[in-house]
């Protein structure tokens, strides 16, 4: 039993540490809750294709639906040096960066840490 009950508080904890918590996306810092919420309302389905989404990957098609393609993406961001959407790493899949229920990360920084700085909602 005791035994039992360590197993269920290791799995508790490994959930905790890999979901972020609710107050976390309820706060819209990541970019899933920001899309759900009042006013933008944008459903699970939109991005993942599924009522119940179950597996991870979501297809950048998918955001291209409501935010254009690439050539859209790159004239949005024509201002942003470098651009985070125009560059020698060609049409990066857009979760890469724009993470989902987690911070959004710039894999660009995986080789030019220090040398470029981005704002990434
Ligand atoms: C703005 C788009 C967007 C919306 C809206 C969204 N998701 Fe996601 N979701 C993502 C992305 C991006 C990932 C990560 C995909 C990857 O890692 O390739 C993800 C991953 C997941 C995963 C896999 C586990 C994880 O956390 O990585 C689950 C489960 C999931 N979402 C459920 C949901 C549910 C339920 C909703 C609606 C309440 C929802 N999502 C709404 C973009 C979205
Ligand atoms: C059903 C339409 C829809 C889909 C699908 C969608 N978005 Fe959005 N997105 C919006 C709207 C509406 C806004 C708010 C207005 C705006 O900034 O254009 C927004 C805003 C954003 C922002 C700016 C957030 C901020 O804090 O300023 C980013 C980044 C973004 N979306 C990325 C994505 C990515 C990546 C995906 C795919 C995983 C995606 N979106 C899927 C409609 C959508
Ligand atoms: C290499 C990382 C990366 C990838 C891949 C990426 N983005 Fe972005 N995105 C960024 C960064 C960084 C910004 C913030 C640019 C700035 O400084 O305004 C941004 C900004 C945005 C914005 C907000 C622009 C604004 O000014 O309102 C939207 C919407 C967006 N991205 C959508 C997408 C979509 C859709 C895709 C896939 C087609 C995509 N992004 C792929 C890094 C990325
Ligand atoms: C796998 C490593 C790697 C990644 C990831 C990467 N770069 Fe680079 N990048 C390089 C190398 C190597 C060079 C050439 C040497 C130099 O100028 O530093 C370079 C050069 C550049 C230059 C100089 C001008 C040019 O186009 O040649 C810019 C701007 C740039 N990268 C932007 C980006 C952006 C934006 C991203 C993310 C979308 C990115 N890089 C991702 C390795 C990388």
């Amino acid at each position: 039993m005791k035994h039992l009950k360590c197993c269920f508080a290791f799995l508790l904890c490994s959930l905790a540490a890999t979901l972020p918590s609710r107050a976390e996306e309820a706060k819209g810092r990541y970019i899933a809750s920001y899309h759900l919420r009042p006013g933008i309302h944008v459903s699970c389905f939109d991005c993942h294709g599924e009522e119940k989404p179950s597996k991870k990957a979501v297809a950048s098609e998918s955001c291209m639906v409501c935010h254009g393609d690439y050539p859209a993406m790159k004239a949005l961001t024509k201002n942003v040096k470098p651009s985070p959407h125009d560059s020698h790493m060609g049409e990066v899949p857009c979760t890469e960066c724009h993470c989902g229920h987690k911070p959004s990360k710039v894999v660009c920084l995986e080789c030019h840490e220090n040398e470029y700085k981005f704002r990434i909602p």
